[in-house]
């Protein structure tokens, strides 16, 4: 494990947004970590991991440490499930490809999610009707002050709507090392979301597997958002904003076509897109510089080439005080802006 100085930090992040590491390093053992972060001592440090849900700002004093840890292991089986445990490092998509040729169900809805198995239980990554909750088992993550390990099952995770412990109360004290989900051996689909169910017809798909239901999901995602390799993006800016069901019945009397959803968090509250919201105020396709909201998906915002993350951060604060004006909606970022 060495030590750089100076590193840029373009190719480690999906925006592909220029942004200087003072110090950086990949670490792929536990061990490794360990040691990381005795060298960074009180300095400040973060760990990346695939660096699809980030916008860096400006250049990252102290240190910056990429979580390789890779390894995807069975660990446990009964008759109706497999537990599989995989390296934090593991590029996701690649995990759930693995899953799919095994024939383990329960991710296949989650294919192309950028980003690597550690981010997934960070916010609770989530498409076409599953979240990983759903098939969560248990991760462990090191203690940053107490340089050891901790086993936390999905209660101490506690999961929302994008959202965990790991992204609130303990939000830089551990780093996530392994993740363990517990998959099926038959499978249970979920064609609900919208779009999926049509595209399985347009595919002519007979009959339906975790493959064909993982190649629907792969031709939704790239019909609608932009590939990073081609154009830089961490997915969704914003999170779906969820209203009580006062605002949303005054909102639907003068926006008659506003589509929503129930929030399905246990309360009669409403989830409406962000992304309509925002087409609404007139920036879907929106591009200034090389900062943009991207043409096929409004909750997207883009990086044509050189946009500076301040004139992200510029673009997502404007469309955030547009939709506040129109709707009196306060949209919450989901991209994690350092
Ligand atoms: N819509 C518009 N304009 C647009 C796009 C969408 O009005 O430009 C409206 C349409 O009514 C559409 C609705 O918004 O029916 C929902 O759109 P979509 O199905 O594309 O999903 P989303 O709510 O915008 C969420 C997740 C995505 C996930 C998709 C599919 C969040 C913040 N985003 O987006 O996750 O892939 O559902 O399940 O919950 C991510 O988190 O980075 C991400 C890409």
């Amino acid at each position: 494990m060495q030590i750089q100085q100076h590193i840029s930090l373009r190719p480690y992040t999906t925006f592909g947004i220029e942004a200087m590491a003072e110090n950086f390093t990949a670490f792929s053992t536990t061990d490794e970590l360990g040691k990381a972060i005795e060298i960074a001592a009180n300095r400040p440090h973060i760990i990346l991991g695939g660096g699809s849900n980030i916008l860096f700002t400006k250049d990252v004093e102290g240190f910056v440490f990429r979580n390789e840890i890779k390894k995807i292991a069975v660990v446990q089986e009964d008759e109706e499930h497999v537990y599989v445990q995989a390296g934090a490092g593991e590029n996701w998509h690649s995990f759930v490809e693995h899953c799919i040729k095994n024939g383990f169900a329960g991710i296949e809805n989650l294919s192309l999610i950028p980003g690597t198995v550690g981010a997934s239980p960070m916010q609770n990554i989530g498409a076409y009707g599953v979240e990983i909750k759903d098939v969560f088992h248990s991760l462990e993550a090191f203690s940053t002050d107490e340089k050891k390990l901790y086993t936390f099952s999905a209660k101490d995770c506690e999961f929302g709507y994008r959202e965990s412990i790991f992204k609130r109360r303990y939000k830089n004290k551990f780093v996530i090392v392994s993740v363990c989900y517990k998959l099926s051996k038959k499978p249970r689909f979920h064609l609900e979301y919208g779009g999926l169910r049509q595209q399985l017809e347009a595919m002519k798909i007979h009959e339906l597997s975790i493959k064909a239901v993982s190649e629907a999901v792969i031709a939704i995602r790239t019909k609608k958002l932009p590939d990073p390799k081609k154009i830089g993006n961490a997915g969704s800016f914003f999170k779906n904003p969820v209203i009580d069901g006062l605002r949303y019945k005054a909102l639907k009397e003068k926006y008659d076509s506003m589509p929503a959803f129930p929030a399905n968090d246990g309360s009669n509250r409403t989830k409406v897109p962000a992304a309509w919201l925002i087409e609404q105020c007139g920036w879907k396709g929106f591009r200034k510089g090389d900062a943009g909201c991207h043409r096929e998906q409004a909750l997207v915002l883009v990086n044509y080439g050189r946009a500076k993350g301040s004139e992200i951060l510029q673009l997502a604060n404007d469309i955030i005080a547009s939709v506040k004006e129109k709707f009196g909606i306060m949209l919450e970022k989901e991209v994690n802006v350092m």
